[in-house]
């Protein structure tokens, strides 16, 4: 395994995932990990990660130096090589000249980072700080024009840093630096497979569970349907999942999950429907967070009544990722990550007392994808858009009815049809409709129609913290809007919406 020492950099996961791609497991680690935790994990590489300190700065994030008398290679990229020649008695410096964007590499010493590679290539540098003097026994091995020492080597120790970022797309070759660090350098065996994880996780729930029984709450997401299904693998009849229906789902959204999980896998899921209960209390509330915080409210009292029938529970099981894991570990981290992976099921009783199941805890999204596809899950459930717990409910401005959820509800199958059809479903990060508290004058037939407006939502992004509209074609949203209208009643009018997050949000709730 290779651990990658987290500084503070917005990049660390990538770098992380970065390894992960080339089938080498690694693990991301908060800077003041002991020297013994790293001695028991046994890596055969550390990376350590860029950050926006600055080593001379109070209170800049250390590790302890004895790593370097591990006789383990080390890779500091940005900070962490700043770190690394601060720490092997070299000296950093605020450089002369910022370096942000785009900078031309011109490589001195090819070996064994830059193997294979041209004399000059474009990198991506993001840095104020630069070495200034190199500890003893290194060299530097490629530079810039703004900065002398932008790769330095120690061939004989296997230490080596980039001034560069690797990790990020616009760093030519940066991937190819990385592999050459796995393999060349580390030795890495590429034994990292989702097939590897998965007989491991397997063989760890089995044991951990016993014969004991799990409980856990199924979304419809993707998240909460791999860890379910990875968990059934491990301990069949007993997980006992719940789906609490909201009235808040899409059209047969509930069908779908059933068919998906139930199929072939025989799993013990409880639907419960609570639809009425959540449209009551919902009824005659306008304001979104009111919304949100009577929904979260209902949706506990019901799993929390459910959880208690399932005799002998001694597990929850959670479809936690490990991005939230990282960043809730993290030393420059929040605690709101945790917060935000086990909201749905936040205000279980404590007397239940059940220790978490959270088998994705190591895996990043695209992981947890793969993962699914290699236990048999169906594509469409694998590949679902994100879907808001509240449901519709933050999708209809205003009052929500029953009459307003199905008006909602037609309108939305037609363009996920047309999406789906103009093969963008995956392309986009969420594609919606959104019911307007407005009526509009249209003319239909020689007729006077007074009618709901919906808009159309449709946005690309990563990771939903920032998003763009997503550019559909015109005869796309041409034939969107024609088939609402003239499929669903009630509807006369189809706006898009095309304002990016931020300023805007991606729900209009
Ligand atoms: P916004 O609208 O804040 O949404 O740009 C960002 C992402 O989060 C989803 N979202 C929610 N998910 N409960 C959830 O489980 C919520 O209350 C909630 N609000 C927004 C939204 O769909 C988007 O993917």
């Amino acid at each position: 395994m290779i651990i990658v020492i987290d500084f503070g950099s917005q990049f660390n996961q990538l770098i992380a995932r970065r390894v992960r791609e080339n089938n080498v497991y690694c693990q991301v680690e908060p800077a003041d990990i002991s020297i013994e935790k790293i001695r028991e994990m046994n890596p055969v590489g550390i990376i350590l990660s860029g950050g926006p300190s600055s080593v001379y700065e109070e209170n800049s994030p250390t590790i302890d130096p004895q790593i370097f008398k591990l006789g383990v290679p080390v890779l500091g990229i940005c900070y962490g090589m700043h770190f690394m020649v601060h720490a092997l008695g070299g000296t950093i410096e605020g450089a002369d000249k910022r370096e942000y964007g785009f900078a031309e590499l011109v490589i001195k010493d090819k070996a064994p980072l830059f193997k294979d590679m041209d004399d000059k290539f474009q990198c991506w540098m993001s840095h104020g700080d630069s070495a200034k003097k190199l500890p003893e026994g290194f060299v530097i091995t490629a530079s810039t024009d703004n900065t002398e020492i932008a790769a330095i080597a120690n061939h004989d120790k296997k230490f080596y840093g980039l001034q560069l970022h690797p990790e990020v797309e616009h760093s030519v070759n940066g991937a190819l630096m990385i592999r050459h660090f796995l393999f060349d350098v580390c030795g890495c065996e590429q034994n990292w497979t989702m097939k590897s994880f998965s007989d491991g996780a397997i063989a760890q729930i089995k044991d951990a569970v016993g014969d004991k029984k799990v409980i856990m709450g199924l979304s419809g997401g993707v998240d909460s349907s791999v860890a379910a299904t990875l968990i059934h693998k491990a301990v069949g009849k007993n997980l006992h999942c719940i789906f609490v229906d909201n009235g808040l789902l899409r059209h047969r959204e509930k069908e779908q999950l059933e068919e998906s999980l139930t199929a072939n896998l025989d799993m013990n899921i409880k639907f419960v429907d609570a639809r009425e209960k959540f449209l009551t209390a919902l009824a005659g509330v306008t304001d979104p967070e009111q919304k949100r915080k009577i929904i979260g409210k209902i949706f506990i009292d019901v799993f929390d009544a459910e959880a208690k029938k399932i005799e002998g529970a001694e597990f929850l099981g959670q479809g936690t990722l490990y991005p939230d894991i990282i960043e809730s570990k993290s030393a420059f981290g929040g605690p709101t990550s945790i917060i935000k992976s086990h909201h749905n099921v936040g205000g279980l009783p404590e007397e239940m007392n059940l220790k978490l199941i959270e088998p994705l805890q190591l895996l990043f999204k695209d992981e947890v994808r793969k993962l699914g596809l290699e236990l048999g899950i169906n594509e469409d459930l694998i590949w679902r858009q994100p879907f808001p717990g509240p449901g519709l409910a933050i999708r209809i401005m205003g009052d929500i009815t029953e009459e307003r959820l199905e008006i909602l509800r037609r309108a939305d199958t037609i363009l996920l049809e047309e999406i789906r059809e103009a093969g963008l479903y995956r392309k986009l990060w969420q594609s919606f409709v959104v019911l307007l508290p407005v009526k509009s004058v249209g003319v239909m037939g020689d007729k006077r129609t007074f009618a709901n407006c919906v808009a159309i939502r449709a946005v690309t992004s990563n990771d939903a913290m920032t998003a763009d509209w997503a550019k559909l074609p015109h005869d796309l949203l041409g034939k969107i809007s024609n088939r609402i209208i003239n499929e669903v009643d009630k509807i006369n009018r189809v706006v898009f919406d095309i304002t990016s997050k931020p300023p805007g949000t991606i729900e209009w709730e």
